[in-house]
């Protein structure tokens, strides 16, 4: 890993397998010259395009960095402001550039305005990603206002159309494929919503033909949970570019004198095939992205009693779950929402976070007593960031909720969003949460956010636009400060299930609920989705009755899907046979040994339930020398399936030991790779789990 630094102000981030090159030209114009192989560092230098004319202007044609707007520079930009004398356009000098090691920043400034302006680069030790990001300085008096500012721009090589693969999900169906060959003009994958959203995903995966093993895939993932936009466009050329940051939708940002702003960090990398993509961005999240004190942590075996009984918790069911939950080896007890306030269903309480006395007459401590005296942690629900009409919150502080006084209120779900940028706000927010973690032996927090914003109306800003930015940061601010009084408690991002599941949140909460939808079988595409660009760690899954639908899976099969991310149960335990808690205890027994090569390990997807009609997914310890491998379909088409299975990802010189539906095998990495092993698969919910162990010398 080295930042390479040109006499010409070309710059080099030089990563294992990558060069990512760009620099400055003698116009001092920011220029991107090359994402892709390692070439000779003396061969990098600024070509000149020639022959503008009065419709196509030269500069409208240079691969960029960074395009501000202004200028004959029509394409996507980056960063627009607005100076005080009513000037709408960037026009930068190169001011140099301060590196170390492992980082780089280009320094410019307007050449007629006080702002300056910043390209952030990172490089990681052992890894093709870097990190880049935009910082923005006002050096004078008067506040300058921005209408965009994005994170990154990307150039991609060759003139061949990409193909941008994202997601096209919704509530339930989170992070289902899509994938857009972009010819011409441009595609746009957004939030505006507030969240990330269960939609469209804040990343881009760009290739041209590749598949699992193979291919150029170059990619990026932007670390932010709110409004974003990745906009991807190919040009007349042929060149074909992507502008990913911060969504201009409503967007506004007033710097005042001597303010910074700085962008949410893009993360980007270049990989053959899909597979070495998300290997590579899993272990990078795991070192460089998830909160440091439960990162290197196996996530604990939980319990949800969400699905079991809904809002109707008290102390009494809550404790008979916790007795069975604690029985067949679950480590964290969660209780979900309806613990507080008026809170009998969706249409009251969310804001009164106290203790409803009906449910608890003798407080939360009885509870959290009776789970810790079985063994277990206690985790609970909150949603912060709303509040219900019915509410001794909302009764005090009607003002509190984005609001326009001409304007009805929409109540999605029968909730308003709370104006978070209100200073008071923040602290009633943190005081709540700071009491109930002070006052009660609590150790992981769910933060849930049920509903999309509307109404946006906050008074209180000078410039209202700027709120959909300032309500993300009060919540990552609150989320830090509470994890910095409380270190011994993990948080847990959840928007009706996966509606805010971005690297953003990832890098504030130590985990995320992906889907409300535990079908076991939907959750095989949820979550490969998932898997893609984020850690596997931080997937929870659970093992539920499913309630969306009528008809769960056998509950080894659920058990074999839950158990590919961060195990949960959800189902209502009270109901269950002697021989389900059996094989939920089994279960969960065999979880915990493998946990840390799912958690910790490298992912394989070997077959795919939608073109193979199996699902074969491969977990590699990082030192080679355990694996286990998952078999999963939910029914095979034509009736059967004989197929011989061929592992990935083991070292090929290394032996190994298994054993798969009732043969003991012992064979070398090489053969299990090449050759594999015949398996017959056949029948509804076909579930196989194998261990796979290295044969050491003289075993
Ligand atoms: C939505 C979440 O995704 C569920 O898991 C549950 O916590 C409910 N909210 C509670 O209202």
């Amino acid at each position: 890993m080295s930042v390479i630094i040109k006499e010409n102000n070309i710059f080099i981030l030089e990563t294992p397998n990558t060069h990512y090159v760009f620099g400055v030209d003698k116009y001092g114009l920011n220029r991107h010259l090359h994402w892709g192989e390692k070439c000779d560092a003396d061969d990098y230098f600024f070509e000149y395009i020639g022959d503008e004319n009065s419709n196509h202007s030269m500069l409208d044609e240079y691969k960029q960095e960074l395009t501000v707007f202004g200028s004959t520079m029509y394409r996507e930009c980056g960063v627009k402001a607005q100076f005080p004398d009513g000037c709408r356009e960037i026009s930068l000098k190169y001011d140099g550039f301060e590196t170390d090691e492992n980082s780089l920043c280009l320094k410019f400034s307007d050449k007629a305005y006080p702002l300056e302006l910043k390209l952030n680069y990172q490089l990681y030790d052992e890894t093709d990603i870097i990190s880049r990001w935009i910082s923005l300085k006002n050096t004078g008096k008067e506040t300058i206002r921005f209408e965009k500012i994005a994170s990154a721009e990307f150039s991609l090589p060759g003139i061949e159309p990409y193909t941008f693969e994202n997601t096209n999900g919704s509530w339930g169906g989170e992070f289902l494929k899509t994938e857009t060959l972009l010819n011409g003009g441009s595609a746009v994958f957004e939030s505006r919503k507030g969240g990330s959203s269960h939609n469209n995903t804040p990343q881009f995966i760009a290739y041209r033909s590749a598949d699992e093993k193979s291919g150029e895939v170059f990619f990026a993932s932007l670390a932010y949970s709110g409004n974003f936009k990745v906009s991807a466009s190919r040009d007349l050329y042929g060149i074909t570019r992507a502008v990913i940051g911060i969504n201009d939708f409503d967007f506004e940002y007033s710097l005042g004198s001597g303010e910074i702003f700085e962008t949410p960090k893009v993360y980007c990398g270049r990989a053959d095939g899909f597979g070495e993509m998300s290997r590579q961005m899993n272990s990078f999240a795991v070192k460089h992205i998830l909160p440091r004190q439960f990162a290197d942590k196996p996530l604990p075996v939980l319990y949800n009693a969400w699905e079991a009984v809904f809002f109707d918790v008290n102390c009494e069911n809550q404790t008979a779950l916790a007795k069975l939950a604690a029985e067949m080896g679950v480590e964290l007890f969660v209780m979900d929402d309806g613990w507080f306030g008026q809170r009998k269903n969706d249409w009251a309480g969310l804001g009164d976070w106290y203790v409803n006395k009906e449910k608890f007459p003798n407080g939360l401590g009885e509870l959290i007593n009776a789970v810790n005296s079985l063994g277990m942690d206690f985790g609970i629900w909150v949603e912060p960031e709303m509040v219900n009409a019915d509410s001794d919150l909302f009764r005090s502080h009607p003002d509190w909720a984005y609001h326009y006084d001409t304007r009805q209120a929409s109540e999605l779900r029968h909730q308003l969003v709370l104006n978070m940028t209100l200073p008071e706000v923040q602290e009633y927010i943190f005081s709540v949460i700071d009491n109930l973690l002070s006052e009660n032996n609590i150790k992981y927090v769910k933060w849930d956010m049920n509903r999309s914003f509307s109404e946006t109306g906050a008074q209180n800003l000078e410039n209202p636009k700027m709120l959909w930015y300032l309500h993300i940061k009060a919540v990552y601010d609150i989320v830090d400060r509470l994890k910095k009084k409380h270190p011994d408690v993990a948080f847990e991002s959840c928007a009706s299930g996966g509606g805010r599941a971005d690297l953003g949140a990832l890098s504030h909460f130590d985990q995320i609920w992906t889907s409300d939808n535990t079908d076991a079988v939907d959750r095989m595409a949820i979550q490969k989705g998932f898997s893609m660009l984020h850690p596997i760690k931080a997937m929870r899954a659970w093992v539920t009755d499913l309630y969306h639908d009528s008809k769960p899976s056998p509950l080894p099969f659920r058990f074999n899907i839950a158990m590919q991310g961060a195990l949960g149960i959800g189902g209502n335990l009270l109901k269950y046979s002697e021989e389900d808690l059996k094989i939920c205890r089994e279960n969960i027994t065999l979880y915990k040994e493998i946990r840390d090569i799912v958690q910790f390990g490298d992912l394989y997807r070997i077959l795919d339930i939608d073109k193979d009609d199996v699902l074969m997914n491969n977990y590699v310890s990082p030192d080679k020398s355990k694996s286990v491998v998952f078999i999963a379909s939910d029914g095979t088409k034509h009736f059967k399936k004989r197929m011989p299975l061929r592992f990935e990802g083991l070292d090929k010189t290394k032996r190994y030991t298994f054993s798969f539906d009732g043969k003991t095998y012992e064979k070398s990495g090489a053969y299990l790779s090449e050759v594999g092993i015949q398996a017959y698969i056949r029948g509804a919910y076909y579930n196989r789990i194998i261990i796979i162990d290295e044969k050491k010398k003289g075993e």
